[in-house]
């Protein structure tokens, strides 16, 4: 086969592995590189970390390969776990004893080491993260695949070496990462495992928060996440780790009118949106802003359906499900909040003519998050009804332009008051005070409104009548 030859070639050139291959004989034991490396290789995909596992201690492995390197990287060893690391030239390698029992770290099952290659290789997740390349040198680059994962990475399948109880149950994050490979990678999960996610669904509850999350954000970070999120819900996981979503499934019908399914709406924004962002958090705002459509649904007599003001009680929502998630709870988390809640203002503008004041304010409302509100509002544009996409996306462009055009003119974006209050306070002779306020909010008002320009001139004499009207008098020296 030709394309290993050449995978085989990079392998045996490589300045670690050369050394891994080299320790090994003279310490008499047999190692291989295992894992996600050997599965990217294949997959052509790229990839910084090694896993190395070796028929003896991975830890004095660790050191002698440590050793013979130039410069010499610092091994971390974890004595306990059995297992040892160090970094060079910015690759991560990791070496760990073959083991009989399961392979992670973090699982409540004992650690026994002294197993055979494939007592290794059987206790891991997937077929397909169970592929290992020999560094021995006797047969340098050999495969060792008993469990057929070179065929299921052939034919895009997700499947665990053992009766996938066995392997869920060993970690049942692996349930979260099955979907998560599906959706990176574009393949299926094999229906025995697919049905074993659905039964052991309740066992992820004992995973902590922050490793399911991890796996989450992977899939909201994938090409298409519908694909993981659809998973996801048919499992029964959804429901378990972000119910708020799960909620948003069905349509109610009264007098024969229904609403659309948010919940396959918003995956349709989510997968529309992928295209044009990497930004982990706006995809979140796509996943997260209709959020609040259950608890604000409500048919009314001659309108129909109304989800009334879910924008602002969604934003409201968002600290809750964030902290639950542990997810940052800083300007990450208030972007989100902000994305959510400003998520229907570009839509409402173009319904109406795009007033130079409305432009004005949401700019300034959004800052620099302006152009990520946008991508938003696009992708939340899923009719089916082609005429309408086309006056939406029609009048966006107004939007865009009109956005343009203000924020080139007036600079609102970042706005910063021309007039501080310090000013104001000097000016009248006057200490910080509710007028101080007053006179600002005015000043920005008349700004927002297109009375006055952002401008220092014309904000000073602004501030002059404001004053006025407040029986404020400059001064002296001060006008
Ligand atoms: N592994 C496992 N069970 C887990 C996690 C990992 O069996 N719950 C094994 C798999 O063989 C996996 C290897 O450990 O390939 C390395 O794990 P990790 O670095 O977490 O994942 P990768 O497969 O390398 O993939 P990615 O880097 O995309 O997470």
């Amino acid at each position: 086969m030709k394309f290993l030859t050449v995978k085989i070639h990079k392998i045996l050139n490589n300045k670690i592995f050369e050394s891994v291959s080299k320790a090994s004989d003279d310490l008499n034991q047999e190692s291989y590189v295992i894992g996600g490396y050997v599965r990217d290789l294949y997959l052509e995909r790229p990839s910084q970390d090694f896993d190395i596992v070796t028929l003896g201690s991975g830890i004095d492995l660790a050191e002698k390969v440590a050793a013979s390197l130039k410069p010499r990287p610092k091994v971390t060893v974890f004595k306990n776990f059995g297992t040892a690391h160090f970094r060079f030239k910015n690759i991560e390698v990791e070496f760990v004893g073959a083991r009989k029992e399961s392979y992670r770290s973090d699982s409540r099952n004992p650690i026994v080491e002294n197993g055979t290659i494939e007592d290794d290789q059987k206790r891991r997740d997937f077929t397909i993260n169970a592929l290992a390349l020999s560094l021995n040198p006797s047969d340098m680059g050999t495969l060792v695949d008993p469990f057929n994962g070179l065929e299921d990475l052939k034919n895009k399948i997700i499947r665990t070496p053992l009766d996938p109880s066995i392997t869920f149950s060993d970690d049942p994050l692996r349930m979260m990462r099955a979907i998560r490979f599906a959706a990176q990678l574009g393949f299926e999960i094999e229906t025995k495992t697919l049905q074993s996610i659905a039964g052991n669904k309740d066992r992820i509850r004992i995973v902590s928060v922050e490793r399911i999350t991890e796996e989450l954000n992977k899939i909201i970070l994938s090409p298409k996440p519908s694909v993981g999120f659809r998973l996801l819900e048919e499992t029964g996981l959804l429901g378990i780790i972000l119910p708020e979503l799960t909620q948003m499934k069905g349509v109610d019908v009264v007098k024969g009118v229904g609403h659309k399914d948010n919940f396959y709406h918003t995956l349709e924004v989510l997968d529309r949106i992928s295209p044009h962002t990497d930004n982990l958090w706006l995809r979140w705002s796509a996943l997260l802003h209709d959020i609040a459509k259950p608890a604000t649904k409500r048919y009314i007599e001659g309108q129909g359906w109304t989800f009334h003001a879910h924008n602002f009680l969604g934003g409201k929502m968002i600290p809750r499900i964030f902290s639950r998630m542990k997810l940052p709870l800083n300007d990450k988390m208030k972007y989100v909040q902000k994305m959510v809640m400003l998520h229907m203002r570009p839509i409402v503008l173009s319904e109406e003519e795009v007033s130079d004041s409305a432009v004005r304010r949401l700019l300034f409302e959004t800052g620099d998050d302006i152009d990520d509100l946008m991508t938003l509002c696009e992708a939340d544009i899923t009719s089916k009804n082609p005429e309408k996409v086309k006056r939406y996306m029609k009048n966006f462009t107004i939007v865009r332009q009109k956005l343009k055009e203000i924020e080139e003119k007036d600079a609102v974006r970042n706005f910063q008051p021309p007039v501080s209050g310090e000013l104001i306070m000097e000016t009248f002779g006057i200490p910080p005070c509710r007028e101080v306020g007053i006179i600002k909010d005015a000043i920005k008002e008349a700004i927002l409104e297109g009375e006055i320009h952002n401008d220092y001139e014309e904000a000073y004499r602004f501030m002059l009548e404001k004053a006025k009207e407040l029986n404020l008098t400059p001064v002296k020296g001060a006008d």
